[in-house]
Parts: structure tokens; sequence; C-alpha cells
């Protein structure tokens, strides 16, 4: 079931959903549904740097949970502190829609959502993708796309939660992106996230780009609305910041 519109990434125009499909009435392209995700990339060319990125994570996709894991001690963080962190803020988020931008596997963030809201998972690889809509048994109340974030096909004003889990260290485009969040997220929208605050050890998560505590902040207050308050806390190497 579609709980919320739809917007064709190229052209902006509604998508009708046509059994599997999702159709423009605009420009006429079908995307496709395949494993329970749907594919706007079918249609958008990835520029090569993303492909690179995308590339990696297919690769990794199988053992990327065990890899996170890693980063996050590695990264001076008990894992049963970040989780518990997540799970204390998205137990709170109920009847809403919860964008994941770069939602890789959903993990955690994938078991702590509440059944009454609608969790929409947003992602390049279509390997991390498909472990992430194995995290849902019951799929009822999760939608995976695979897109490019940079081009987020939601109306204005249309998401209650939008979350960030290591993605902002990844994403090549960051203020894009968080202009694209705050297009998306309703008046009283929440963004929710983290970055890691140095880089993993070589030969873990290579795509990983160094961004400082003052970046964020920077980004965040000066793209974002007006009146949002930015909080922040600090996990050993890991910034955690809650905009609402
Ligand atoms: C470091 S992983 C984070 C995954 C997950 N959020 C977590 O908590 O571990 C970054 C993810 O962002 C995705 N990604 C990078 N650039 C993207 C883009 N422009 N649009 C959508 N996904 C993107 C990658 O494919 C990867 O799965
Ligand atoms: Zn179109």
């Amino acid at each position: 079931m579609q709980l919320f519109p739809v917007e064709c990434p190229r052209c902006r125009e509604k998508l009708r959903r046509n059994g599997e499909t999702l159709n423009c009435s605009g420009c006429g392209i079908i995307y496709p549904r395949n494993s329970g995700i749907t594919d706007f990339l079918t249609s958008l060319s990835l520029a090569t740097e993303l492909m690179g990125i995308c590339d990696y994570f297919d690769n990794f996709a199988v053992n990327y949970d065990s890899m996170i894991v890693t980063m996050v001690e590695e990264l001076k963080c008990p894992w049963w502190e970040y989780s518990e962190l997540i799970e204390r803020v998205m137990v709170e988020a109920r009847k809403k829609l919860i964008v994941d931008l770069g939602c890789g596997t959903s993990f955690p963030v994938g078991s702590f959502i509440p059944a009454d809201s609608h969790y929409l998972g947003l992602d390049i690889s279509f390997e991390m993708l498909k472990q992430s809509h194995s995290l849902f048994e019951d799929n009822s109340n999760a939608s995976f796309w695979r897109i490019d974030v940079e081009r987020l096909p939601l109306h204005d004003n249309s998401a209650d939660l939008c979350l960030a889990f290591f993605s902002f260290n990844v994403f090549i485009n960051l203020e894009e992106i968080i202009r694209q969040a705050n297009r998306v997220l309703k008046a009283d929208g929440e963004f929710f996230g983290n970055i890691a605050l140095t880089l993993p050890q070589e030969n873990s998560l290579q795509p990983f780009r160094r961004i400082s505590a003052q970046q964020l902040k920077k980004l965040l207050t000066g793209l974002g609305r007006r009146g949002r308050e930015l909080v922040t806390e600090r996990r050993g190497d890991i910034l955690f910041f809650h905009l609402k």
C-alpha cells in the first residue's frame, strides 16, 4: 500500500502504482520492482564516483553488519551503547513516515521501527537494500527504493523523520542531500543520525571521508529551517545529531 505520494525523480510528475511497478504519468517511465525493491536508477545514470561507492557496498553487503559493529567499537563506542541510543529515539517515532538516507542494511535501526510507522529505506546499492529488506519480516510497514538521495522523489513537507547513520561520511554532495532532506521534512519534522569523527582503520570501510563536528553543525544549521534546535551527543569518536 502506498501511504505517501511519490513523484518521478526525472520529471516530478506523480507516479502511479501498477501492480509491482511505479509508472510516470508525465514522461512515461516505468520503475520496476525487483526482490521487493523499487528501482529508480534504471533510468538515471550514476556519476562514476557514485558508481564506485555503489560497487563497494554491493561487494561488502553480506558482511556489512559485522563490519559496522567492528567499526563502532574501533571508534571507542561499545556496540550496546550505540544501538541503545538509536533505540531510545526510535521508540518515540510512532505514526511517522521515517526516511532513511543511505540506509545500507538498516542495521540496527530496522529492528526498532514502531509497527505503526512506515520505514522508507533509500540506497544506491541493490545488495545492501536486499539485506535491509530481509531484516523486515513483515514488509507492510516498510518500503525500499534504489535511488540517489540527491534526487528524492518525495513531495515537500511529507516526511516526519529523516535518518542518516554514517552516510554523511560517504555522501559525495552532502550539502545537496541535506537540502533535499529539509525540503521533504514537515515543519515539525526531525533529523536524526550520526557521523564518524575519525576514519575507521585501513582495510575496513574505504569510502569514508572525515567530517568535523563544526562542519556538521554548519551544514545542519545553515541549511535547515530556522527555529530548529540541534542537539549533539558524542560517544567515543561517533557524534550523534538530532535536529528537532
Ligand atoms: C556507511 S554506509 C551507512 C549504512 C547504514 N546507514 C548504517 O547505519 O550503517 C553508507 C550508505 O550510503 C549509501 N549511499 C552513498 N551515497 C548515496 C547516495 N547518493 N544515495 C543513496 N545512497 C547512497 C551507500 O550505498 C551505503 O549503503
Ligand atoms: Zn517522469
